[in-house]
C-alpha cells in the first residue's frame, strides 16, 4: 500500500486529515507544506475558468493543471478528480485512470458517487488504482441548485448504504460534502476508513476546502467557506507598491539593472 494512504487510514480516530485543493506548482507547494492530501479538484473549472458546471472540466483540463500541481507536491498524497464523463463505465474508468495516473504522476483518483458507479469503483480498485470517494453534493451529476443532503431518512439511508458499497470496495477515503452533521456523524463513526468533510460538520475524520477560497482569492459566497486570510489585500499592498516605484523612477535602481 502507498505510504501516504497508510498514514491517512492511520489518522482515523488519532488526528485530523488535513486536504486542500491546488491546480498549479506554486500554491501546491505552499499547501504540501501542511497537508496530507493536496486534491487537484475539478472546482477548478468554477475557480480558474468561471464555467458555470465542473461538467465542462475536461480531462486535458486535469492533467495539464496536475502535471504542474506535481512539480510542487513533496509529501502529501496527491490526488486527482476523474473529470465528468469520464468514467461512465468500467473500462473507460480504467483507461482514464491509467491516462491520469501515467502522466501526471498522481498517487489516486476521486470519483463522485455510490452505487450508480460502484462497478467503476470496484474495476478500478480491483487493476491497483487507489480510489478516493466522494457522497452528499455531487457537483457533477447534481442538476438545479445545490442542496445538503442527509436531511430525511431516505437520503441518510442511501448515504449511509453508500458510504459502505464505497468501504467495502475498498476506497481509501470519502469526501462528505454539504452532509447534514448528524448523518456525517454516523458514516464517520461507523466506517473504519476516514472521511473528509466539506460542509459536513467537525465530526468527519478530516476537512477539505478549495485554497482559493480559504485565502480569499477567489470571492466565493458559500456558507461552508471560511475565509482564513484576504491575499487579495496582501498582494494589493505589493502591487501597488512596484505601480508606485516604476512611476516614481526608484525601481529598477542599479542594483536591479545590468
Ligand atoms: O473539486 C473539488 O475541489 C472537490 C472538493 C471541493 C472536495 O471535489
Amino acid at each position: 500500500m502507498n505510504k501516504y494512504i497508510k498514514k491517512i487510514l492511520n489518522k482515523k480516530n488519532k488526528s485530523k486529515i488535513i486536504c486542500l485543493t491546488a491546480y498549479s506548482k506554486n500554491i501546491a507547494s505552499v499547501v504540501d507544506r501542511c497537508s496530507d492530501i493536496v486534491l487537484v479538484g475539478d472546482s477548478l473549472g468554477s475557480v480558474l475558468y468561471s464555467y458555470s458546471t465542473t461538467r465542462k472540466v475536461t480531462l486535458e483540463n486535469m492533467i495539464n493543471h496536475s502535471k504542474s500541481v506535481r512539480l510542487g507536491v513533496k509529501k502529501s498524497l496527491m490526488v486527482v478528480d476523474m473529470p465528468y464523463n469520464t468514467y461512465d463505465t468500467s473500462s473507460l474508468a480504467l483507461r482514464n485512470a491509467r491516462k491520469i495516473i501515467k502522466e501526471t504522476k498522481c498517487d489516486a483518483v476521486k470519483l463522485e458517487g455510490g452505487k450508480k458507479i460502484i462497478k467503476q469503483v470496484n474495476f478500478l480498485i480491483k487493476n491497483k488504482i487507489p480510489v478516493m470517494g466522494h457522497l452528499g453534493i455531487l457537483p457533477q451529476t447534481t442538476k438545479g441548485k445545490f442542496r445538503s443532503k442527509g436531511k430525511n431518512s431516505k437520503e441518510k439511508k442511501e448515504l449511509i448504504n453508500d458510504a459502505f458499497l464505497l468501504e467495502k470496495s475498498g476506497v481509501f477515503a470519502i469526501v462528505l460534502e454539504c452532509v447534514k452533521s448528524s448523518t456525517a456523524k454516523q458514516i464517520t463513526h461507523e466506517l473504519r476508513i476516514p472521511t473528509i468533510g466539506i460542509g459536513s460538520s467537525v465530526h468527519c475524520d478530516g476537512q477539505v476546502l478549495v485554497t482559493d477560497d480559504l485565502i480569499g482569492l477567489n470571492n466565493t459566497k458559500i456558507r461552508f467557506v471560511k475565509k482564513f486570510i484576504n491575499i487579495q489585500k496582501y498582494l494589493n499592498l505589493g502591487l501597488r507598491k512596484f505601480v508606485s516605484e516604476v512611476k516614481s523612477k526608484k525601481y529598477p535602481s542599479k542594483k536591479y539593472s545590468y
